[in-house]
């Protein structure tokens, strides 16, 4: 979704948006621009495409101003333009915006009929020219604001400035993030902490119907009623480094190479290395609910809700949590859960995993659950994120930024994190013995090792790139707990190659998509030896004989699948069959990269592609 960066202080603000709204280009954007103030006016310079060419517009101007605004736009209502870039400036008032306005077409007429000359097809600045009605009357920016706010509808976060008060800014949202960064003399407001991470680690973040108001050297947070609100400061301790490429040429190969590290990361805090038995004794301390343990000890049943790569993750945890804590688990979509009437029986929790923590239908489904008065956790990377603040149990994939559109470290983070969940919650239900909680727990601390031979594959999908691109479609087929792992290399194959890929049962071949099969179809099958493997070699046959071209990815030397696999055999280690989702999904990562780049596609900013889905 759309980048924002505004800043007042001391300096010169115009280097520290572009760089701010450079650390926010992997969100996803075509178009542009910044209003700072120069010489007591705001001068606006937008570009439609990406950030050089607005930089190569602002190289040779020096605004002497200290406070300014920038945007990165995804275009939700109209077309990538420059016409339509943020910011929008109407008499003196300028904005930038991430969202959607849904009233908008109504507001559109309203503003019509009063005469106003529209410029643009967007939504924002409509925003921009009710602010500029209002200000004549109230005299100052936050009055005017706190009088259009309840005239919007939809999902916004909205930053203004006013060419009359050259050291004020004010912020507002309701929906996607808006944090503060609380600098030395200077404050910093932006979509995304790694914009405000190299001034400070002082932050606050904005809650939905909330102000902040930056004047001067001060900042006021208020709320819709115009009430001033004392809001704590966070300190963030992710430093600009973390979130730098770190010598890869781009941040998913970064992030598919952490995995060893972050896998080991997320599980340690919970595991007893002297014991090599699990220690949940923390999760508490996360939690709102007064005896967690006891809530979960009653769990009769464990919906998992997400989007895209993190709903893939809980249907991977679907079938560790049934096996090895035997509790009736169900996953959904939020985009569906949430329209839904779904009917909750009692003794139900509801697990929401998300990345970002700012998916806005993960959103809008946690509070639907909370309305309806169930229990909540939340999964997430990024600590502060809506979702993470207003789930009653909060838990981490505790793997630094992942910048990457495609969800790699996320990904094997959640399902390393739902693997020794399941585990507990199994313990907790009696179903885990002691000597299988060690024995589970070594194979956990074995896996980082064994994802670093997944790694080596790396060189394999290199050097086939060029054959592998060539074909119609891919098929990634997988049974059990591979067919989530089917489901997600499909689509981080598709969402960087822009190939047509899809995921499927394996056992659902005969039910149609065979006929797809022919000689220039690829298919890629994950078939490590576990119960179903015979089941899902005789698939392999069947796609075989009708002329598949074929990848597999097995256990250790497998002559049968060798022998089937004509474009290639995989031998990934040995492990407990609930951690193999892990090492299957590694080259899955490394095949879609390294097509990706044989494609000469942006790997970390595909087409049409946003990190954080932050409206509907
Ligand atoms: C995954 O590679 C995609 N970028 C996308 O499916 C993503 O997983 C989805 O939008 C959910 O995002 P979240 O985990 O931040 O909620």
């Amino acid at each position: 979704m759309c980048g924002i960066v505004g800043y007042h202080g001391h300096r010169k603000p115009k280097d520290i948006i572009l760089d701010g709204l450079k650390t926010l280009e992997y969100r996803g954007y075509d178009s542009a621009g910044v209003a700072i103030f120069d010489h007591g006016q705001v001068k606006r310079i937008r570009a439609e495409g990406k950030l050089s060419k607005l930089e190569s517009q602002l190289q040779s101007l020096d605004f002497d101003g200290r406070t300014g605004i920038g945007h990165t736009r995804w275009a939700t209502h109209g077309t990538p333009s420059e016409r339509n870039a943020h910011p929008h400036t109407v008499d003196g008032i300028s904005i930038v915006h991430n969202g959607i306005i849904e009233n908008y077409l109504e507001i559109r007429d309203y503003l019509l009929a009063m005469g106003r000359k529209i410029s643009s097809d967007t939504d924002s600045e409509l925003v921009a020219h009710l602010i500029a009605m209002e200000v004549p009357k109230t005299k100052d920016l936050l009055g005017a604001i706190l009088n259009i706010i309840p005239k919007l509808e939809g999902a916004y976060s909205i930053v203004v400035i006013w060419d009359q008060k050259a050291d004020e800014i004010v912020s507002f949202k309701s929906g996607p993030p808006l944090i503060l960064g609380i600098g030395e003399k200077e404050h910093i407001i932006a979509s995304d902490i790694q914009a405000i991470v190299p001034y400070t680690k002082n932050i606050i973040y904005l809650e939905d119907h909330e102000i902040a108001q930056i004047k001067g050297q001060h900042y006021t947070i208020y709320n819709s009623k115009g009430e001033v609100l004392k809001k704590p400061i966070v300190e963030m301790h992710w430093t600009v480094d973390r979130a730098r490429k770190q010598g890869y040429p781009h941040f998913m190969l970064k992030e598919i190479y952490e995995q060893p590290r972050t896998v080991a990361a997320v599980v340690k805090p919970f595991i007893s290395l002297d014991t090599e038995t699990l220690d949940f004794s923390n999760l508490q301390k996360n939690s709102t609910i007064p005896d967690l343990e006891s809530e979960l000890q009653k769990l009769e049943r464990l919906v998992i809700i997400g989007c895209g790569t993190s709903y893939y993750a809980g249907l991977t945890a679907e079938y560790f949590i049934e096996k090895i804590a035997q509790i009736p688990v169900e996953v959904e979509l939020a985009s569906e859960f949430r329209y839904r009437n779904p009917f909750l029986p009692k003794n139900t929790m509801v697990l929401f995993i998300s990345q970002s923590g700012e998916t806005a239908d993960t959103v809008a489904a946690l509070r639907k659950v909370k309305d309806m008065g169930f229990y909540t956790m939340s999964l997430c990377n990024v600590p502060h994120s809506t979702i993470d603040r207003e789930a009653h149990v909060r838990m981490y994939m505790n793997c630094d930024a992942e910048v990457g559109v495609a969800s790699t470290k996320a990904f094997t983070a959640s399902i390393a994190f739902l693997n020794i969940f399941s585990l507990y919650l199994g313990k907790l239900k009696n179903k885990v013995n002691v000597a299988a909680e060690k024995s589970h727990v070594r194979d956990v601390m074995d896996l980082p090792a064994q994802m670093e031979k997944a790694l080596s594959y790396a060189d394999f999908f290199k050097d086939h790139a060029e054959s592998l691109k060539t074909f119609k479609g891919f098929l990634f087929i997988g049974r059990g707990v591979s067919y989530p792992i089917a489901l997600e290399g499909a689509l981080k194959l598709k969402e960087i190659t822009y190939l047509h890929s899809e995921g499927y049962a394996a056992g659902e071949m005969k039910h149609g998509p065979i006929a797809l099969v022919d000689n220039k179809m690829c298919v890629i099958a994950i078939a490590p030896k576990d119960e179903l493997f015979e089941k899902t070699i005789s698939n392999v046959e069947e796609l075989n004989a009708r002329g598949a071209n074929i990848v597999s990815l097995g256990t250790g030397q497998n002559e049968k699948l060798k022998r089937l696999s004509q474009q290639g055999y995989l031998a990934l280690p040995d492990a407990h069959w609930s951690l193999t989702p892990i090492l299957s999904v590694i080259p899955l990562q490394l095949m879609a990269y390294h097509l990706s780049n044989s494609l000469g596609y942006d790997v970390d900013q595909p087409r049409n592609l946003a990190k954080s889905v932050t409206v509907e």
